[in-house]
């Protein structure tokens, strides 16, 4: 039930923590070594490129699963759109591994790729939020999310519990491969880090809801920006926001705005710049300059190693390869906030259903 919340898509956004910290028990030992059947790990190991099927926001978190098993799996990964895919498979490798992404288990355009790989007899995983889901009975392996039932259509915890349990294979994969990266990554102190930098995030949505009435509550348009994996996370913030308060919003790479799309931008767009990437700091923040020297009202969201006091929010520090885990939840709240001071329905989005079962 929703309890005092007037939302379930504010209540599944503060039940993150918690979940960070479920898939942390279930999934690793007192050791932090993966708990994860054997079965699944071997056939990973085994193979020589990882595809990655999904739709919308599970498509999202397999954009990040992809630094995740690359890094620690040493590992080649390939994301796809299952509706794209499904009618066009590219040239597979010798070896290949099928990962679904889905947190229904139902999604049609998913399904139809499966079909595909199971009649190539290829090995798959479903990894979703529903057990004994199509996606989950039809695919040789299942790896649960753990995250509890998620209601608002507007998916949220099912995305950071898509990727945590992506940093668990990752991770046990690598292990046995014997990839160093792997074997030293601490996912264990990492995802109470995430939790607890989740849950100072979570407690200070207010200053969300200040940015989000001073700077969307009129705006026709909105952008999002980042480098790395904050790109990933800058297409599924751009998601959220568009899909539940219907501002026209849509992702960037930071560096692309300057090849075409910053003639859109006016006096006054809202451009939010997601930092995390040590690697491209300095530039997106030249890229900043760029869109207010245009007019461009920025926020931005910086992890705190980067963060000056001008910035907006300024995320709690935690590994780069986890750290849309935490940058996710601003920009959840600032879609929540700017449908819901404009009087929407947050969990019911005009046109949306949960689960798409069509193709
Ligand atoms: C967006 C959203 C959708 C779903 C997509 C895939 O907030 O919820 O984009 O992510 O329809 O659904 P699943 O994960 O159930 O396959």
């Amino acid at each position: 039930s929703k309890g005092t919340y007037e939302f379930y898509m504010l209540k599944e956004i503060d039940e993150q923590p918690g979940v960070m910290r479920h898939i942390s028990q279930d999934y690793l030992d007192e050791n932090g070594k993966p708990v994860v059947e054997q079965d699944i790990v071997d056939a990973v190991a085994d193979s020589d490129r990882i595809y990655i099927l999904a739709a919308g926001t599970s498509y999202h978190a397999g954009l990040v699963g992809k630094n995740l098993f690359e890094k620690f799996s040493d590992i080649p990964v390939e994301v796809g759109l299952a509706s794209e895919f499904g009618y066009h498979f590219p040239k597979l490798s010798k070896k290949p591994f099928f990962i679904f992404l889905s947190q229904s288990g139902e999604t049609a355009d998913s399904r139809v790729v499966l079909k595909q790989v199971n009649e190539r007899h290829l090995p798959s995983l479903t990894i979703t939020n529903v057990q004994g889901s199509t996606l989950s009975r039809e695919a040789t392996y299942t790896m649960l999310l753990k995250a509890g039932p998620e209601i608002a259509v507007a998916s949220t915890k099912a995305y950071t519990a898509q990727i945590a349990v992506q940093a668990v294979l990752a991770k046990a994969v690598g292990e046995k491969k014997n990839v160093a990266d792997a074997k030293e990554f601490d996912l264990k102190h990492q995802l109470a880090l995430v939790a607890e930098g989740m849950q100072q995030l979570v407690d200070g949505k207010e200053k969300v809801d200040e940015l989000a009435k001073k700077y969307l509550a009129k705006t026709r348009n909105a952008f999002y920006i980042g480098r790395g994996v904050d790109y990933a996370v800058a297409l599924e913030g751009a998601l959220k926001l568009k899909e539940v308060s219907y501002i026209e919003t849509e992702g960037f790479a930071a560096a692309e705005l300057k090849h075409g799309t910053i003639a859109l931008i006016e006096k006054g767009t809202p451009v939010i710049t997601l930092i995390n990437d040590p690697a491209t700091a300095d530039l997106t923040r030249g890229n900043i300059r760029e869109v207010e020297s245009r007019g461009a009202s920025v926020i931005t969201m910086v992890a705190k190693q980067f963060a000056n006091e001008n910035d907006d929010i300024v995320l709690p520090e935690v590994d780069y390869y986890l750290s849309p885990l935490v940058t996710i939840v601003p920009a959840q709240l600032l879609a929540y906030y700017a449908s819901k001071n404009k009087g929407l329905d947050v969990d019911k989005p005009r046109n949306l259903a949960k689960s798409v079962t069509v193709e």
